[in-house]
């Protein structure tokens, strides 16, 4: 980045024109999923942000969760000429038709965030999905102290994400993995019996959907005073639909521990007012940097691999994995790997404002800078 950025000022202060010779005249597509979660706005304007600034000509579509209208908006890339597309599916399993086409106009595909289950698929970029996942359950390990609980026992219910998005079912596994143990032993209990990811899977990511769920369990399992004690939720959309269902339906009095994950504005306001107790932070600033600097490497046909790591001056943490994604079966998918944060009320200062990614008013409240 900072070479790329020395380089231009080079040519500006030469009077040559500014854009990178390499970048000129390219045109990157990214097709983001929806608007209608918050996160998706952040990374769709820092990705065309950061093409931009660096002399790329950027189209950003979104395409409003619906399958059949990516299809077509990535159709429309593809007659646009563009030269990349970097793509965050709606349904990992849905776009074969149009990635055949991709593949046959040599466009290279980076999966950005979540993966496409197609090979022609080059790069991955994302956040370790499984660590999200785990970083929330030894968060509930480590908040109930759940090693030393003795004869205590804690009440749990899971909401989890959209089965077409391939990072779902990682997110789950990875807080299911680490709290299992404590399920069996019988520390943790799960009033409901709903532990099948399928059963507490959420369509979209959908927050009334999580609501009216969550409204149901506590009709059917709670109404008696039984105390809640955790809503483990994969992410803050659902977190936001599973806080105001207990807020409202919930007949305990007892505050409930409530994981989400992104960092949306809405939930860091109920984390502020210790409604929410944590989310899992995804600088998605950083993940629009590797993706600028993969995708330049890609058209520049130089060699990717761990090396774009060492060359870099991200200043954050990043994995090259070869080993952890498949496109297909036996297909690995060489994936950039960035690392989650847990966020809770005591390091918002710190974790989100200090970076510049929020900024804090008096009144405590954060808000998205992008
Ligand atoms: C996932 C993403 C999460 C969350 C969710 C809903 O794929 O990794 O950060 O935003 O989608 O949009």
């Amino acid at each position: 980045m900072k070479k790329r950025l020395l380089v231009v000022a080079a040519l500006m202060a030469v009077g040559v024109m500014a854009v990178p010779a390499s970048a000129e005249g390219e045109k990157i597509g990214i097709a983001m999923p929806t608007q209608s979660l918050e996160r998706w706005n952040r990374d769709g304007s820092y990705l065309k942000e950061q093409f931009e600034a660096a002399g790329y000509e950027a189209e950003l579509v979104y395409s409003d969760n619906e399958v059949d209208q990516q299809v077509n908006d990535i159709q429309n890339l593809i007659s646009d000429g563009v030269n990349m597309l970097v793509i965050s599916a709606i349904d990992g399993e849905a776009l074969n038709t149009v990635m055949d086409e991709a593949a046959e106009a040599g466009i290279p595909v980076i999966a950005y965030d979540r993966l496409i289950m197609h090979d022609a698929v080059s790069y991955y970029v994302s956040f370790d999905n499984y660590t999200v996942g785990t970083l929330q359950g030894q968060f509930v390990v480590d908040t109930l102290d759940l090693d030393n609980a003795g004869d205590a026992t804690y009440n749990i219910e899971f909401t989890a994400g959209d089965p077409a998005d391939n990072n779902a079912g990682y997110f789950f596994n990875g807080a299911f993995d680490v709290l299992k143990p404590y399920i069996d032993a019988g520390t943790l209990v799960v009033v409901s019996g709903q532990t099948d990811f399928d059963t507490v899977a959420t369509a979209q990511w959908d927050t009334q959907t999580a609501l009216e769920r969550m409204q149901n369990i506590l009709a059917s399992y709670y109404a008696d005073g039984t105390q809640l004690d955790v809503a483990l939720c994969s992410n803050d959309s659902t977190a936001l639909g599973v806080t105001q269902a207990i807020e409202s339906d919930y007949a305990g009095s007892n505050s409930v521990l409530i994981t989400g994950q992104d960092g949306d504005e809405a939930n860091l306001a109920n984390i502020v007012d210790g409604k929410q107790t944590m989310t899992v932070y995804k600088a998605v600033a950083n993940e629009a940097v590797v993706t600028l600097d993969l995708a330049e490497a890609i058209l520049n046909g130089d060699t990717v691999d761990e090396s774009l790591i060492e060359a870099s001056a991200w200043d954050f943490d990043c994995a090259y994995d070869t080993e952890s994604y498949e496109t297909s079966e036996g297909n690995k998918c060489p994936s950039f790997l960035l690392v989650p944060t847990v966020v809770t009320a005591n390091n918002l200062q710190e974790a989100l404002v200090d970076p510049g990614y929020y900024t804090m008013d008096d009144d405590g409240y954060l808000h998205p800078t992008a």
